[in-house]
This record gives structure tokens, C-alpha cells and sequence, in this order.
């Protein structure tokens, strides 16, 4: 049977219990599998074409028909490599990649009959919480920082009837709070990525990627709270034991400058993070000092031969800019930051250009509609008179 594994201590233990963090040492723990557990047979599309490898009842999923995002050939942007390919996790059902992670996490929550799941947020875990919540029938709590969320991801938790607690201060702090809850109450079920069933279902992303292009060279991936890198290692990780790819890609972790812990950390070869404590960055998403899953994004970007990179929010509106205007593809800035490091490291001589590149894009445009008041639009305003569209179209 599958088991809970604390990566950094060893810890293991039976998956009846609800655990989220190692009782030894801490740490978030994973979901392991022996190597006869992992099942080849994968049938169907989205996240539960990979049933054989989550550790729920498929018979009890709770499902918006997540996953099977488009992952698209740059025509522009991937000139300097031999190939871009931009994975467009914004296509899920909430807008962001967070529902390959929620269908399996609510689907726990089902089977364990929990009544009510809370999570910390800056703001894409709780419009997937609320919604997946709301399919459910169950009551969906999220807490956010203050004034610090995207206009997009409030009003999916408003539409979904969630109870949205505002904290007077940063996603740190409101992560704080929903763990220390978790510690003493079973009442709701912690569904934030410091639980290894979200991370089950974010592995996903990497099986896709690899069922349809193989293995890159290179992978680049926003980090926030560091979940989700943990989830595409775990899952490329898997592959590789499955026998469906003979060499692992390596991972480009990238961080908003004002909220870049980890890379801190990777620069100065170091083995623990000094936490930001005022992170800052416009990418709202990823506005995170203090990331629960550090210790895994570190070893993973380590494993991989990778790197941790930071980009600036120049860099980031940019890049966000560029792929709406070039490639027609709207993400949120968080997203953007992904690309960001992409053409920075490929500037920098890190990716080369004999080199196949992934990036994933996190969460769609539409999320944080005020992030475009940053680019420079060409609009005008006209009257009716007669041949003046004319006179401005053909300028
Ligand atoms: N991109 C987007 C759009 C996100 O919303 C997040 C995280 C990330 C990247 C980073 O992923 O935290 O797994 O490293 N958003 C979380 C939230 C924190 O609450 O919605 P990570």
C-alpha cells in the first residue's frame, strides 16, 4: 500500500491517519509507492487517466474534468532553442493549476467524510477550494491576506459560497493560522499543498508533459509555496521508474525578486532558508516569504541539476505581456514569471540552444484582470460621424 514518507527524516506511516506534516521532524510529508504499486495503465484523459498512481478511489473522485491542459509550440519566444513549449495550466476548470491537486484532495476529504476543507491562500487554492467545495456539498473555508488577492480569484470564492476569513496581514501569516488549526482540530481538512494528496494530483502535470513530448532538457515552473515543483519532480521521478523516459529534465525554479527565499538559499549553496518577512512582488500568486515545501524545491532544483533563478517584475510584466501580444496565450503574472526565467536563463548561457524547454504557464490572465493596466494598450474612443473608423483603421 501506499505511505506517508517524510523526505527529509524517514519517517513513514499507514495512510488511515490524516497527517500532513512528519510528527518527527516537520516537514511535509509525501505519498511513496513500491515499485509494483505504480500501475502502467493509464485509460481516459485529465488527471484521472493516471488513477493507478493516486492514492483515492476513483469510484469517489470528485471531478470538474481537470488536467489534460493544451501545452503549445512557441512561435516566437522559443527562437533562441530548439523548442518552447508552453504548458497552459490555466486552461483547468478554476482557471489555474491548482484543480489537478484539489479533485484529488476533496476526494480525501469525501472518503474520509469530512464536512468542511480550509486552506491558506493567496488566492487560485481558494477559488479551486471554493468550487470543488461547492461539487461536493461540503463547506469550503479560505484564508486570505487582505486586500492582497486578484479581483478574478475573490469572485470565484464569493460565487462558490466559500466563507472567505480576510487576515489583517500576508499569506505567511494566514498559513500559519490554518496550520496551527490543523494541529488541533479535525474539523475541517487542510487542503493547502503541505497536503501530500494535492501533490498526488499536481504530479500529473508531468505525466502529461511526458506522455506528449518526452523528456525536455529543461523545465521552468513559478514557485511560491513550492508545491507544485515538488509535485513535477515527484511525477518526472515517477515516469522515469514507470520506464517511460531514460534521462530526468532539469528544473528551473523561478521566484519574484521581492519574495525569493529559495534561490537565496541555492545561490549561496546553503542547506535551510532565511525567510523573507515583507515579501513583495506584483505577482500576487507567488507574494510568499516564508514556503512551506522549501526543503523539496531545493533538493528537487539540487537532484536535477537545475537551478533556482529570480526575475524582476519588469521582467515579469514583460513576459506576461509578450505572450499575450506574441504567442496568444493570457496568464496572470505569477505565470508569466515561469517564461520570465526562461529568457533570462537562456540570456544568462544556463539553457542552451540546442535545448527543448517547458514552461509552465500556472494560471490564466482573466485571474487578475488590473494586471493589464500595466501594459501600454492602443485604444481610442469615437463617436458615429460617418468614415471616421474608417480614417483610424487605415492609419
Ligand atoms: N502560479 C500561480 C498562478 C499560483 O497561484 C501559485 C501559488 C504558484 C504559481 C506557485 O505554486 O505555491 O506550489 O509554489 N498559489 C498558492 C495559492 C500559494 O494560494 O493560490 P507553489
Amino acid at each position: 500500500m501506499p505511505r506517508y514518507f517524510c523526505e527529509n527524516c524517514g519517517f513513514t506511516d499507514k495512510l488511515d491517519k490524516n497527517l500532513y506534516f512528519c510528527p518527527n521532524c516537520g516537514d511535509p510529508l509525501t505519498i511513496t509507492y513500491s515499485d509494483d504499486e505504480l500501475e502502467v495503465n493509464f485509460s481516459g484523459s485529465g488527471v484521472w487517466r493516471y488513477s493507478g498512481v493516486l492514492p483515492v478511489d476513483p469510484n469517489k473522485k470528485v471531478s470538474l474534468k481537470e488536467g489534460n491542459t493544451p501545452l503549445y509550440k512557441s512561435l516566437h519566444l522559443g527562437s533562441g532553442v530548439k523548442g518552447l513549449y508552453i504548458k497552459n495550466e490555466g486552461m483547468n476548470p478554476t482557471g489555474s493549476f491548482k484543480d489537478r491537486g484539489m479533485t484529488v484532495a476533496i476526494t480525501r476529504a469525501i472518503e474520509k467524510n469530512f464536512k468542511s476543507v480550509i486552506c491558506a491562500s493567496t488566492g487560485n487554492t481558494s477559488a479551486s477550494l471554493a468550487i470543488y467545495a461547492a461539487r461536493a456539498g461540503i463547506r469550503g473555508y479560505v484564508v486570505v491576506p487582505d486586500g492582497a488577492v486578484a479581483l478574478g480569484k475573490m469572485a470565484q470564492a464569493r460565487a462558490a459560497g466559500a466563507h472567505i476569513i480576510k487576515v489583517r496581514g500576508n499569506f505567511d501569516l494566514a498559513l500559519q493560522m490554518v496550520k496551527d488549526f490543523a494541529r488541533k482540530s479535525d474539523e475541517a481538512y487542510l487542503v493547502n499543498s503541505v497536503n501530500p494528496f494535492r501533490i498526488e494530483g499536481q504530479k500529473t502535470v508531468a505525466y502529461e508533459i511526458v506522455e506528449e513530448i518526452g523528456a525536455p532538457d529543461w523545465i521552468t515552473i513559478p514557485v511560491g509555496n513550492a508545491g507544485n515543483i515538488t509535485a513535477l519532480w515527484k511525477g518526472l521521478n515517477e515516469m522515469k521508474r514507470l520506464g517511460k523516459i531514460k534521462y530526468l529534465p532539469k528544473l528551473l525554479g523561478v521566484q519574484a525578486s521581492g519574495a525569493s527565499p529559495i534561490v537565496k538559499a541555492f545561490n549561496d549553496s546553503s542547506n535551510k532558508i532565511e525567510p523573507v518577512v515583507s515579501p513583495n512582488t506584483l505577482a500576487t500568486a507567488i507574494k510568499i516569504g516564508n514556503p512551506a515545501s522549501w526543503r523539496r524545491a531545493l533538493k528537487a532544483v539540487r537532484e536535477s541539476r537545475g537551478a533556482m533563478i529570480e526575475v524582476s517584475d519588469d521582467h515579469i510584466v514583460q513576459a506576461q505581456y509578450l505572450l499575450s501580444s506574441r504567442e496568444g496565450i493570457f496568464v496572470e503574472p505569477a505565470s508569466a514569471a515561469s517564461v520570465a526565467g526562461f529568457l533570462s536563463a537562456l540570456q544568462n548561457g544556463l539553457i542552451r540552444k540546442e535545448d527543448t524547454v517547458v514552461s509552465i504557464v500556472t494560471g490564466n490572465g482573466l485571474k487578475d484582470p488590473d494586471s493589464v493596466s500595466r501594459f501600454e494598450s492602443i485604444e481610442i474612443t469615437v463617436g458615429s460621424e460617418e468614415g471616421l473608423l474608417h480614417s483610424v483603421i487605415a492609419q
